[in-house]
């Protein structure tokens, strides 16, 4: 019988695996459930025998896909996969997917939320600022970038993105202001809203040139990825510029520094909490489901990741 593993070392809602229970065994096949696993060969031998895999930020990579002798297919239920070894995958003509849109108003509202917060002096007593009027720059405008600057509008913020991989014309028929660079978007932004993938290309890339182009009394708020973060660089902004500030969805490497260095200039979540909503579990896990589904018996490679 075909073998699904749902591999979660934070595991998806409860309503949301039955969810996907019900999708997979309609379909004829098995579901196995491996959630909070704490050591990895609990992983690499749950994947042995299964044939499709879905799994959130956990690591897919060789050593996993080494391991799953019979995999054809491995869904990421959420947007990012820089967790998944792509080129492994390809290389045993396992079909990787995400399942993009699925989480994002999670993410969107944590990163509104996040902006208040910092604003609101992390709800410690104290003056804060409110965020109307406020500019925000969009750094990278997808499926979570443009729910940002959807949510910050009502809130009567002044939108700004960069994308170049996105039409100017699509961003400014939504009332956002098109820059041309992102060392603009930067200089621009009372709030800078990350909405980069982590790749090769923008790992490190965001550090001290950027940060301090920045005005004054600037917040960053990273709902993306720490990776895209050169810290170093961070560190260095930081100490010259002390109205800055950062709030991060999960913890920088260097986050305890962070916090000795910078003290309430610096917030970051213990554990990944953007998609954290029964709703975006709900919807990328069915999604994923239905994905491995629509692979398996009728050959639909729609999001497939690693063409
Ligand atoms: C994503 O890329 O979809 C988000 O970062 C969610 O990650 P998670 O599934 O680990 O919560």
């Amino acid at each position: 019988m075909t073998k699904v593993l749902v591999a979660t070392e934070k595991p998806f809602a409860k309503v949301a695996v039955e969810g996907i229970r019900k999708i997979v065994e309609q379909a004829g096949f098995e579901l196995v459930l491996l959630e909070k696993y704490t050591d990895k060969a609990d992983f690499i031998k749950a994947v042995a025998d299964v044939d499709a895999l879905i799994v959130r930020s956990d690591k897919v990579d060789a050593a996993v896909i080494e391991a799953a002798s019979k995999l054809k297919v491995v869904v990421r239920a959420g947007a990012g996969y820089d967790n998944l070894d792509l080129a492994a995958c390809t290389a045993k003509g396992i079909v990787a997917m995400n399942t993009p849109g699925q989480n994002s108003n999670a993410v969107a509202e944590l990163a509104i939320g996040m902006m208040i917060f910092m604003a609101r002096t992390q709800f410690n007593p104290g003056t804060g600022t409110e965020i109307k009027g406020k500019r925000l720059g969009i750094h990278a405008y997808g499926n979570v970038g443009k729910l940002v600057a959807s949510h910050a509008k009502g809130f009567g913020m002044k939108i700004y993105a960069f994308d170049p991989f996105v039409k100017k014309e699509e961003m400014e028929k939504e009332g956002v202001t098109v820059v041309n660079s992102v060392e603009e978007l930067y200089a621009v932004s009372d709030y800078l809203s990350l909405h980069i993938p982590a790749n090769a290309e923008t790992k490190k890339s965001i550090g001290y040139n950027l940060l301090t182009k920045m005005p004054k009394g600037a917040t960053i708020i990273n709902t993306a990825r720490k990776e895209v973060i050169d810290e170093e660089g961070l560190v260095k902004a930081f100490e010259e510029r002390p109205d800055l500030k950062y709030a991060s969805d999960i913890m920088a490497d260097n986050h305890a520094i962070l916090i000795e260095k910078f003290g309430m200039r610096v917030f970051a979540t213990s554990k990944k909490m953007g998609a954290e909503t029964a709703e975006a579990n709900i919807n990328a896990g069915l999604a994923s489901a239905n994905q491995i589904v629509g692979l398996i018996k009728n050959g639909d490679k729609t999001f497939q990741v690693n063409k």
